[in-house]
């Protein structure tokens, strides 16, 4: 295999695919994903050639048994799998079988709440005195009977439920039946490092950590101040974003307890720890640690939100560049099991340039399931809408429209299932789907091959400086990566309009990669032809 690693980690080198596994192949017919699903789908994904996808790492979102009250962010055994998704004989095989084509192995970790069905919480809530009352977050009404502090939950409503049972309120930022665990606990530290060792111990290689700032309150759980940017239709029971999150999360000790996982990881060889985290530059840079003792790639989600425009982006990207220290490493996030798809977000032509973007920065890219294919949101009538977020703020907020199945060819339910899937599959799936893209050289499934194999092989893609370049006009962004053994430069039209881009450097290149994949040919940077919505990669002479 054509492949650089100039000793990168697996985790600095790779891109990592994730794959929510209620949506990505249902081999059991009960129009829900599986783990075998995902057995079947790792010779797509990496079988060593350039006719399979490349990717490097899958991570896997939450497979543990769980009432789903939000789809599996509700664990209720940390150490087992939902009968849903198989059993542990199939994770067994599904680590064994991606090891096997190199493909290392991320799971999902929620260590923040549980489910209000987990064993423990069932205990918790018996009654005051019982041994784990303190394992979750209780507490009395004020005087006057109203709520312990004004903080809500991010789907909506106050962040308190009252327990008849015991006269209590418990806290969850999530849903009621996400009760959060109480980290100041040392048992309860005790008891979910125990968890990650479990699965270290069977071969994982690494954990995207839920809400990972979230575990540490404020200790006299202060009211949050108003949120001065309020957005605008905000439903009225989002308290949650109508506040400033000064008490409820990111607070100092968390880094505590993300030592603690880092040094649980490095007791393993190659392991790798991934937050999601989403403060400003100054605040998230922390979660790397200090010389590098905590996370090895707070997830950066940064050109999620960003309007999709270069000035926008390229300040972004710099500013993140800026901030790192030299010894932590890059990522970059374009979509999830959170956000509406990336081709709805910014349109099916600029979802190719997308592509070229994330896999041509410097650092880590993370790729959501079918957005190699272009899948655009599903659209899925009120009356049908799973996801609690949605049920609860209305359909606007509902995180199903990215969340259909995978569309692997133009068989009924797309090839996913042969039961009506969970969730409808896109009304496009018969023209864009895995068996279409694959015969077409041209499709954006044919270029994240490309852009994904083209990248291992370059030393500095991989590996190289990220260099910015001024193009001389705002629709167009231009950077360069700088490695001693080869440069390239890589200009983006986000644009609809043709561009011709001078650039005052004498070097001529070679253009080795076009978004549209029909172009390789020798050219001059002083007279540089984009076509509306190209990317390309130039490798220059040197
Ligand atoms: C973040 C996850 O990505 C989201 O899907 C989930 O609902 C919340 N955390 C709660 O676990």
């Amino acid at each position: 295999m054509n492949k650089v690693s100039h000793n990168l980690a697996w985790w600095q080198s790779g891109v990592i695919y994730q794959i929510y596994p209620r949506s990505f192949l249902d081999t059991t017919g009960n129009g829900v994903g599986d783990l075998q699903g995902i057995i079947d789908k790792l010779d797509y994904l990496n079988n060593g050639s350039k006719g399979s996808l490349g990717i490097d790492a899958i991570w896997i979102s939450p497979f543990y048994p769980s009432p789903m009250a939000d789809f599996g962010y509700d664990v209720s055994d940390y150490c087992d799998i939902h009968p849903l998704f198989g059993d542990m004989a199939t994770f067994n095989r599904l680590i064994e079988e991606a090891h096997r084509r190199e493909i290392k192995v991320i799971i999902d970790f929620v260590p923040n709440h549980t489910s209000d069905q987990h064993p423990w919480f069932i205990e918790s809530r018996h009654s005051r005195h019982n041994p784990k009352r303190d394992w979750y977050i209780w507490r009395d009404a004020k005087p006057d009977g109203s709520l312990p502090n004004n903080w809500g939950s991010a789907f909506g409503g106050p962040a308190w439920t009252w327990d008849k049972k015991v006269n209590q309120f418990y806290f969850h930022h999530f849903l009621k039946e996400q009760p959060e665990l109480n980290w100041r606990n040392p048992d309860v530290r005790a008891a979910i490092y125990e968890v990650l060792r479990f699965w270290l111990e069977r071969g994982v290689d690494g954990f995207r950590m839920d809400v990972v700032g979230f575990l540490i309150k404020d200790e006299e759980f202060r009211d949050n101040p108003p949120n001065p940017d309020i957005p605008d239709n905000l439903p009225a029971e989002n308290i949650y974003a109508r506040q400033l999150h000064k008490f409820n999360e990111d607070q100092d000790e968390v880094h505590t307890i993300i030592r603690k996982f880092r040094q649980i990881l490095d007791q393993y060889p190659d392991k790798c720890g991934i937050g999601e985290l989403g403060y400003g530059l100054e605040r998230w840079v922390r979660y790397y640690g200090e010389n590098g003792n905590g996370l090895h790639l707070p997830f950066n989600f940064r050109l999620i939100h960003l309007p999709w425009e270069t000035r926008a982006i390229i300040q972004s990207i710099q500013a993140l560049e800026v901030i790192l220290p030299p010894w932590a490493w890059p990522n970059y996030v374009l979509g999830n099991h959170d956000r509406p798809r990336l081709a709805s977000r910014i349109g099916m032509n600029q979802a190719r340039v997308a592509a070229l973007l994330l896999l041509t920065l410097r650092g880590t890219p993370t790729m959501y399931y079918g957005d190699e294919l272009g899948i655009k949101d599903g659209v899925i009538p009120t009356e049908s809408i799973q996801d609690p977020q949605g049920l609860r703020l209305g359909a606007e907020y509902s995180r199903d429209v990215g969340r259909t199945p995978m569309q692997w060819n133009d068989s009924p339910n797309a090839g996913f299932s042969s039961k009506r899937p969970w969730l409808p599959v896109s009304a496009d799936f018969t023209v864009r789907n895995v068996a279409v893209q694959n015969d077409d050289p041209t499709s954006i499934l044919s270029l994240y091959r490309r852009l994904i194999w083209y990248r291992k092989a370059s030393p500095a893609l991989m590996a190289g400086r990220f260099c910015a370049v001024t193009p001389g006009n705002d629709d167009c962004l231009v950077y360069r990566r700088e490695h001693p053994a080869g440069q390239c430069m890589i200009a983006l039209n986000f644009s609809g309009n043709s561009h011709h881009i001078s650039l005052s450097e004498s070097k001529s290149g070679h253009l080795v990669l076009s978004t549209y994949l029909d172009r390789n040919e020798t050219v001059s940077l002083t007279n540089l032809q984009l076509r509306p919505h190209e990317g390309i990669i130039i490798e220059l002479n040197l």
